[in-house]
């Protein structure tokens, strides 16, 4: 077969686009459990099935006509189910529930051994100034990891409001998703992750100093009761010269 001049430079030239882009190319295709439905739940579900993955909602009610409705954006391979039942067949679990809500859902999911398991929760309690306080002096992510010692915990998401997790572009620049975790692995994986879906990231060690991101939310809260919001952007140091 004749190939026509140009059409012989395509594999390289997508090769390319490819090594040019790498951030932006999907990561393998991955059946993601998203358990919540609330707007951390809806803002990236829809996004990581956008990407290529197969998203299984794990709700209180897989039946709920919210939930329904969600599944049907979400696109044809979506689906709900009861927590158990959608973290059984998933490689990762995303804990899109309330902070409170964690111990009871982990304990609901089964076992978390080797799955992934990305919290992006924000503990907090409400000081008596107005501001907000964390509950304790470890992290959620940690407590997490007590409690699933098998899973993959990595902390990741948190510090950024629902809306940018749904279109980064409303940021009006770069978005850093700090991340922590002890599986050196799981946070590569959860920091690819992160890019294709337009952040930028910084991993900063175990799970141990997940509590410096869980911080994080209290930096951008107290900023926004001050008047001043903020969006969380780290910016790469560019090497000495
Ligand atoms: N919203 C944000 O901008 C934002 C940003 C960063 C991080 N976060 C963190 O992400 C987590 C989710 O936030 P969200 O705003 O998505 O919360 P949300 O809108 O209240 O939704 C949470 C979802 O979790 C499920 N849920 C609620 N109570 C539960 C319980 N007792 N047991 C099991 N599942 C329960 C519900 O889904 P079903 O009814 O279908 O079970 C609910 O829709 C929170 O920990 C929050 O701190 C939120």
């Amino acid at each position: 077969m004749i190939v026509p001049q140009a059409l012989r430079f395509l594999p390289t030239l997508l090769l390319s686009l490819v090594a040019a882009f790498g951030n932006a190319a999907p990561a393998a295709a991955e059946t993601i459990a998203v358990i919540g439905t609330g707007d951390v739940g809806g803002a990236l579900g829809p996004r990581l099935a956008s990407l290529g993955h197969t998203v299984v909602y794990g709700s209180r009610e897989p039946q709920r006509t919210d939930v329904e409705a969600l599944v049907r954006e979400t696109g044809p391979g979506a689906s709900a189910a009861e927590l158990a039942e959608a973290a059984a067949g998933a490689h990762w679990v995303l804990l899109a529930v309330p902070w409170t809500s964690v111990e009871e859902v982990v304990a609901s999911l089964g076992d978390l051994g080797g799955k992934i398991v990305i919290d992006p929760t924000n503990p907090r309690i409400q000081a008596e100034d107005g501001f907000p306080d964390h509950p304790f002096h470890t992290s959620n992510a940690e407590r997490i990891q007590t409690w699933a010692p098998d899973a993959r915990v990595v902390k990741a998401f948190n510090a950024m409001p629902a809306e940018i997790m749904a279109d980064p572009d409303l940021a009006g620049g770069p978005i850093t998703v700090p991340i922590a975790g002890d599986d050196e692995a799981a946070r590569a994986a959860v920091a690819a992750l992160a890019r294709t879906l337009g952040f930028q990231t910084v991993e900063i060690g175990p799970v141990r100093y997940a509590h410096v991101i869980e911080s994080l939310y209290l930096l951008s809260v107290n900023a926004a009761i001050l008047g001043n919001p903020v969006y969380m952007s780290l910016r790469p140091r560019p090497p000495a010269p």
